[in-house]
């Protein structure tokens, strides 16, 4: 029998109808993107009783709580807004065709009577930095161990590595948690390594990824300072 867990957080990757990626900052170079409509139709493993924090950026709003509701969720609030801020303090300023972009929240659903909080200390509005393309800051999943507490069982969805307490799920780790959508899952997988021997998907570590924002020009993306620094487009 699947697991099933209290608290569920999940980051999905949100497919950007806007072809130009100027909102997702090109999620589909940086790893596999699924449909809504595919993921709305996955049974997720929570208990009876559970809560669900979802990412969603402002623009892919609609379809988050649509996905939400899919999965068994009535939206409540939104738990964490994250301002987004660069190395030296300033708010960083992203991307966008209306004002630009600077800050993601996470919504938050509860199914059955939910799970009451512990602590009622948490703010809901952070300034912290940037990772790599996607990372959310690892104070957020403490906040929710902070929020629910220990001794709650916990899923974290398109996890990119392993926390501790934590059952992590995607496409990029080792899967302690198994999912119904495991075939999706794999087909993920799949376009995924596809995708790599072409070079069309690069990784870079943090230390490299440092050092490549440390020569990019004013205004040059990542992806075009890569090109001009090693020549090829990731
Ligand atoms: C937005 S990123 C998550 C970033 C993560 N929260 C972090 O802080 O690094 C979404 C992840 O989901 C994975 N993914 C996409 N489609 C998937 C699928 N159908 N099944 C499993 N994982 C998938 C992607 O490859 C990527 O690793």
């Amino acid at each position: 029998m699947t697991k099933k867990y209290q608290v569920i957080y999940a980051d999905p990757p949100w497919v950007y109808k806007d072809k130009s990626k100027s909102h997702g900052g090109g999620a589909e170079s940086h790893y596999v993107c699924t449909p809504t409509s595919e993921m709305c139709k996955w049974d997720i493993p929570a208990e009876k009783d559970a809560v669900l924090l979802m990412w969603c950026t402002y623009p892919m709003l609609e379809e988050g709580l649509k996905l939400m509701a899919a999965w068994g969720f009535k939206f409540k609030t939104v738990a964490f807004t994250w301002v987004k801020k660069n190395k030296d303090g300033s708010v960083y300023m992203g991307m966008g065709r209306h004002t630009r972009g600077n800050a993601e929240i996470c919504l938050l659903g509860t199914r059955g009577k939910g799970v009451p909080r512990e602590h009622c200390g948490i703010y809901n509005t952070q300034l912290h930095g940037r990772g790599r393309h996607s990372e959310k800051p690892d104070s957020f999943r403490k906040d929710i161990v902070r929020l629910y507490g220990l001794d709650k069982t916990r899923l974290e969805m398109f996890a990119r590595k392993q926390s501790e307490g934590w059952d992590v799920w995607g496409n990029e780790v080792e899967c302690a948690a198994e999912l119904p959508s495991a075939v999706s899952q794999k087909r993920a997988q799949a376009r995924y390594d596809a995708k790599r021997p072409t070079g069309m998907l690069v990784r870079f570590e943090e230390a490299e990824l440092r050092e490549l924002d440390s020569q990019r020009k004013e205004g040059e993306s990542r992806p075009a300072a890569v090109k001009r620094l090693l020549g090829f487009a990731p």
